[in-house]
């Protein structure tokens, strides 16, 4: 594969005769946990499949992807900067990708290019699966950018009580209020936007949140969205408070457990998004004898 450059080497499908390849892009991608979660899936299903890595320059996403499925790849993650590109580059979209604005899998089928987004679907059932009550509960969705749009249908399809989208910008979140306007309204959500400033103000804010998730970039910065006159509006000691970001306790997650809040970090949505990635690249019937815990159990040990 010509256009693949070194950091794609045992990618290249047509090395690997009579075994169905897949691959996660990213840029930059060698910190992935993927292929390890997707391996695991494949020995859990007793599948042959072989999973590598692939890290497309910045504008060469299409490129990458183009070469990887013509050279006979059967499906692709996708993760940060790519998840637009991999939306127009699929020829076909499920109706939540074409909401979510953001592709995260990708695959091949009668030579067209399908494309999904399991991060909600993920994110919904690592916070059941920790026991998190959706259904009535008050949501605090913090962002305004890909991470949050592609969360929001699925969590307004548990009917909670409200879901607020807080922005530091209002334009971002009122824009994402106006998109899933009818989804709220079919589902009885009172889907409100704010920015982050009105979050201090407790006026603005009356009452605290069961559950708040963090889908901005500021965890990556290692700081909270959250001003510190906030904290005290937002968490109470039953509340729940999610980072999107894994692998560390983010200054969010600082300032949860000091109101006495738990919380979670993002690596069980890491694992169920690619469950259901594995699922729609290897069969829907596997998913009796795949278990994203125990493989989440392993990453965590
Ligand atoms: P992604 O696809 O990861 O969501 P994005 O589309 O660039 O990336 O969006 C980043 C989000 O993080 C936005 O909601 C951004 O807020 P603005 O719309 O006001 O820019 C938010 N963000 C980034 N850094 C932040 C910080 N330090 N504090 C609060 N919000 C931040």
């Amino acid at each position: 594969m010509s256009s693949l450059n070194s950091t794609d080497l045992h990618t290249d499908p047509s090395l690997y005769a009579g075994v169905d390849v897949y691959a996660v892009a990213g840029n930059p991608i060698s910190h992935s946990k993927s292929p390890s979660i997707q391996q695991g899936f494949a020995k859990q299903a007793k599948q042959k499949m072989h999973y590598g890595r692939l890290q497309p320059d910045l504008h060469s996403f299409a490129q990458t992807a183009k070469t990887f499925f013509a050279a006979g790849g059967k499906g692709m993650n996708v993760t940060v900067p790519f998840k637009l590109d991999a939306q127009l580059f699929a020829d076909v979209l499920t109706p939540r990708a074409q909401l979510a604005g953001a592709v995260n899998t990708l695959w091949i089928k009668d030579g067209k290019i399908y494309g999904d987004n399991t991060d909600g679907a993920g994110l919904v059932r690592d916070l059941l699966a920790q026991g998190i009550a959706l259904h009535e509960s008050r949501i605090l969705l913090l962002g305004a950018g890909g991470a949050a749009r592609g969360v929001i249908g699925p969590l307004l399809e548990q009917s909670p009580k409200c879901l607020v989208i807080a922005n530091r910008s209002s334009a971002k979140a009122d824009e994402l209020v106006s998109l899933y306007a009818d989804l709220a309204a079919s589902q009885e959500v009172a889907l409100e936007s704010r920015t982050l400033a009105d979050l201090e103000d407790s006026a603005a804010t009356p009452h605290p949140f069961d559950l708040v998730i963090n889908a901005t970039a500021a965890g990556l910065q290692d700081a909270s969205p959250l001003a510190a006159k906030a904290v005290s509006n937002i968490f109470v000691p039953s509340s729940f408070a999610y980072d999107m970001v894994y692998g560390k306790t983010t200054p969010l997650m600082q300032q949860a457990l000091q109101r006495g809040a738990r919380v979670s970090d993002g690596l069980g949505m890491l694992v169920e998004q690619a469950a259901d990635a594995f699922l729609l690249w290897r069969g829907s019937e596997l998913a009796a004898v795949i278990d994203p815990r125990a493989i989440l159990a392993e990453l965590r040990s």
